[in-house]
């Protein structure tokens, strides 16, 4: 019979290896991090004694993210991807949550309707080394210093449209990671984040009022440029044809698509928006 516990520490390096069979890059510190995230929202899956599966899921006031599911593969068609999908919705409800968010491989999008998640839209995953230092053309985003990160979360929650303070709190002040901000009449316009892990780093979130396009690409190329042969990845709207023009010309290619999906109502929708992570949003 399979069951759902709370994920803990000594389950990192099961959640590692089974993650990286779908070559997801996560080492033990990506679980630390959702752990110290979400402590009661990480889930093992059971098989009896034998954990077989997990799933992870994050609550920002009334939004909430799932992610990380992955069942093993002698385990699956037998209920257990639904049981995981259930139990972290449970969770998500009793946490208050309006809305769920999540990226979908393409044929999943299927598995997702059956709890009623609906297609918002596609994403593309983008990798490659930064092809040659970029300027940041006439606009000139600057970096942020600790003083500013205050006006950058309000201005996130703002566009998210949920409070991500607990998410961006560490991952701004974070050692190696970057964030720019775009300025004007004293109010921030914009701003790309960046998290650098031991390999590689993982540029978003970015967010930008969609008519402010040259904002968003200055912000993009600002961080870009700090990022010089660096293995970088990316996830961005495929409608946001600029935008991906510009990580391409910057020597990013793109490695796999998703679907981003809500259960209730969509969030993130005004702004231009690149995504923290997959599993986050
Ligand atoms: C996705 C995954 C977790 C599902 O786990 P699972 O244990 O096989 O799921 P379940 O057995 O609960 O399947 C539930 C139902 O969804 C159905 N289903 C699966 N894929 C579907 C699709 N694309 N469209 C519609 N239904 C689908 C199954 O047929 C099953 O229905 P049934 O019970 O009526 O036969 C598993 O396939 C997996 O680990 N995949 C690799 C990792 C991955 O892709 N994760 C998702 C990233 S977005």
């Amino acid at each position: 019979m399979f069951h759902v516990e709370k994920m803990k520490r000594s389950d990192f390096q099961f959640a590692v290896q089974l993650a990286n069979t779908m070559q997801w890059n996560m080492t033990t510190e990506d679980f630390k991090f959702m752990k110290n995230l979400e402590p009661e929202g990480c889930f093992t899956l059971f098989y009896g004694s034998e954990p077989v599966g997990i799933a992870t899921c994050i609550s920002f006031d009334k939004a909430g993210w799932f992610g990380n599911l992955i069942v093993k593969d002698a385990y699956r068609g037998q209920g257990a991807g639904t049981l995981l999908v259930n139990h972290a919705l449970n969770y998500l409800k009793r946490a208050c949550v309006e809305t769920v968010g999540l990226y979908a491989f393409p044929p999943l999008a299927g598995f997702y309707e059956q709890f009623g998640f609906k297609p918002d839209m596609d994403f593309l995953v983008l990798k490659g080394k930064t092809a040659s230092p970029a300027t940041a053309g006439t606009l000139q985003p600057r970096k942020a210093t600790k003083q500013d990160f205050p006006a950058v979360i309000a201005f996130d929650a703002q566009c998210f449209g949920a409070q991500r303070k607990k998410l961006l709190e560490p991952l701004l002040s974070g050692e190696g990671n970057l964030c720019y901000i775009a300025i004007s009449d004293h109010e921030i316009t914009g701003y790309c984040a960046a998290k650098a892990y031991e390999e590689t780093v993982e540029v978003g979130p970015l967010m930008c009022p969609k008519n402010r396009v040259e904002t968003t690409i200055a912000l993009l190329r600002s961080v870009l440029s700090k990022l010089p042969n660096r293995p970088v990845f990316a996830c961005a709207p495929a409608e946001e044809t600029i935008l991906l023009e510009t990580l391409i010309q910057m020597g990013l290619q793109e490695d796999f698509r998703v679907t981003r999906m809500f259960l209730g109502p969509a969030v993130a929708k005004g702004c231009t928006y690149m995504a923290e992570s997959l599993e986050r949003g």
